[in-house]
């Protein structure tokens, strides 16, 4: 698979800027399917679905109307009519999201989803499981990674800076829970795929981790 280049990390790796970056110098779009799994937690908690339930859960995926704007930088993503781009980055949707991101129902029809968005277009591809399963065919792959101290205290910032009164013991907290949830759940765990090229961004700038991931592509194949 030529079309998609996969790249996956643990919260606060700084993921998405660097994919959304690569996307833009490229010419690729940019899929962030994060916020596809945020969606689908706030649909939940509004509807009252128990996140247990994975048949409900799966029936509701299955009902979404969801859908990226991508005329606008960084895309927005809608539910129905709703623009639902900051409602998904609440810290209970941190939680609600890695949550209902470990049901086969949630993951299955996500997964589905996902694969047609890359039909017929290049694509950079960002989350937990690009690499290992979603596109487990894709040529170029990475895995961004950054010491739990950093990826916290990026997050501490991006919380601050929005206003939030947050302290840094208790982002790291929530930040060490996620990434433990999210990297032992039995179905598509946070790891890198066998084939990722694995990049430590502790020490590097976004533009530096870019260009790493430039001059590693295989630009015959995409
Ligand atoms: O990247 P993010 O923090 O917006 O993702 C929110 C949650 O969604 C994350 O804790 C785990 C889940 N997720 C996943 O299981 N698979 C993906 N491909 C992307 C996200």
């Amino acid at each position: 698979m030529n079309n998609v280049i996969t790249i996956d990390g643990p919260s606060g790796s700084g993921k998405s800027t660097i994919s959304r970056l690569l996307a833009e110098k490229i010419g690729f779009l940019y899929l962030d399917t994060g916020a596809m799994y945020r969606a689908v937690a706030l649909a939940a908690s509004r509807k009252g679905v128990d996140l247990t339930d994975g048949k409900r859960l799966g029936e509701l995926c299955r009902s979404l109307d969801l859908h990226f704007d991508i005329d606008e930088s960084p895309a927005r993503l809608f539910l129905g009519k709703e623009d639902i781009s900051e409602a998904i980055r609440s810290p209970d949707m941190d939680m609600l999201s890695s949550k209902v991101s470990a049901v086969p129902e949630v993951r299955e029809a996500m997964t589905g989803l996902q694969r047609k968005m890359a039909e017929g277009v290049k694509l950079v591809a960002e989350g937990r499981d690009m690499g290992t399963v979603v596109f487990s065919d894709a040529k170029n792959k990475f895995f961004i990674t950054a010491s739990a101290e950093i990826r916290s205290k990026r997050r501490y910032d991006e919380r601050m800076s929005r206003g939030e009164s947050v302290s840094l013991e208790g982002v790291t907290a929530k930040l060490c829970k996620r990434d433990h949830q999210d990297q032992t759940r039995s179905l598509a765990p946070l790891k890198p795929a066998q084939d990722a090229k694995v990049i430590d961004s502790t020490r590097l700038t976004l533009d530096e981790v870019v260009n790493k991931i430039l001059d590693h592509l295989n630009l015959e194949s995409v």
